[in-house]
């Protein structure tokens, strides 16, 4: 692609979009975004986008206006004739509404597909999808990164021996397996999760053997905390020796850093930087997935291969 590269941050995770801008040797662009008094939102170009290959960083975690100030930057992209215009979406929310599970719900990551596809995305670059069925939802170019990349490297420096990997619930098998395969061909043990309500998780089982042995939990994301936590504690008593979370998006909704902190079983917990932390404790450690991004924004740009930046167990 001849035209130039250009790079603007939303005001969700402005660091993050930052780091890849430097990752980039780049500076970000410029974009004026304001509220009115009533709270509405917007913003303004400050520089020519036309022709331009442009990426727009935006996590789109709670409150739904980091949604609608991507939309609309998307929008007022696509009217100022950006040639193309690809949303990086680091943490892509609302992805866990992903199916009429019950009658009279919304699908609401599909109705945000449409959304970006509708304001005018032409690709999208996001990590770690609640589920990678998702990318069906969208009719452009989606790619799909895995954090795994980063941080399995920081689990080997570890040099832990006598690993098991638990997927948290049965929907985490698939990433759990790949780390098991990444951490030497690890045990796998599958949690046995059950929701009784919102924001409730009970453990029922756990399917595999963890006595004595170094726990890895890997999940997407912590919300509430109360799933990672609750595995934790039923791991520990199943006589599991060191337990270490990995999740790629730190949501931390209430007392999720407190849950976190006061956690006995829990040795240590590794973050991405997808979502900034409000709030931090001495358990949790944050790894940057920023040069992962800038690589595949290069990638895209130059029209390479991005499925090469990535173990062969993912996916
Ligand atoms: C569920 O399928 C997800 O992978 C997470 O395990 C879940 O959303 C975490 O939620 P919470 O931290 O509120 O239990």
């Amino acid at each position: 692609m001849n035209s130039d590269v250009k790079i603007v941050a939303g005001r969700s995770n402005p660091d993050f979009a930052l780091k890849i801008a430097r990752a980039m040797n780049r500076e970000l662009s410029q974009v004026a975004i304001r509220n009115f008094s009533d709270g509405e939102i917007w913003v303004k170009y400050e520089e020519n986008v036309r022709g331009v290959d442009l990426y727009i960083v935006q996590s789109t975690f709670a409150p739904s206006d980091n949604l609608m100030e991507l939309l609309m930057l998307i929008d007022a992209a696509k009217r100022a004739s950006a040639r193309r215009i690809t949303a990086v979406i680091p943490y892509f929310g609302y992805a866990r509404q992903d199916r009429k599970d019950q009658p009279r719900v919304a699908i609401t990551a599909k109705l945000v597909a449409n959304l970006l596809v509708e304001a005018g995305a032409n690709r999208v670059i996001t990590m770690d999808l609640h589920t990678p069925q998702l990318q069906g939802f969208f009719d452009i170019p989606l790619d799909h990164l895995y954090a795994s990349s980063v941080t399995v490297r920081t689990l080997q420096a570890l040099g832990l021996t006598n690993v098991a990997v638990a997927a948290p619930d049965v929907g985490g098998v698939k990433q759990a397996r790949a780390y098991a395969k990444m951490l030497g061909d690890a045990d796998l043990v599958v949690v046995d999760k059950r929701r009784p309500k919102h924001n409730v998780a009970e453990v029922m089982n756990i399917i595999g053997d963890v006595d004595a042995k170094n726990v890895v939990i890997v999940d997407d994301l912590i919300d509430t905390g109360s799933t990672f936590v609750q595995c934790a504690e039923a791991l520990k008593k199943q006589g599991a020796n060191h337990i270490i979370g990995v999740i790629t998006h730190p949501v931390f909704s209430g007392s999720a850093v407190q849950k976190i902190g006061a956690s006995e079983a829990l040795t240590k917990l590794y973050v991405t930087d997808t979502i900034p932390l409000r709030e931090h404790n001495h358990k949790i450690e944050v790894m940057s997935v920023a040069g992962l991004f800038a690589e595949a924004i290069n990638r895209t740009h130059d029209n390479q291969s991005i499925s090469s930046l990535f173990d062969k167990s993912q996916g």
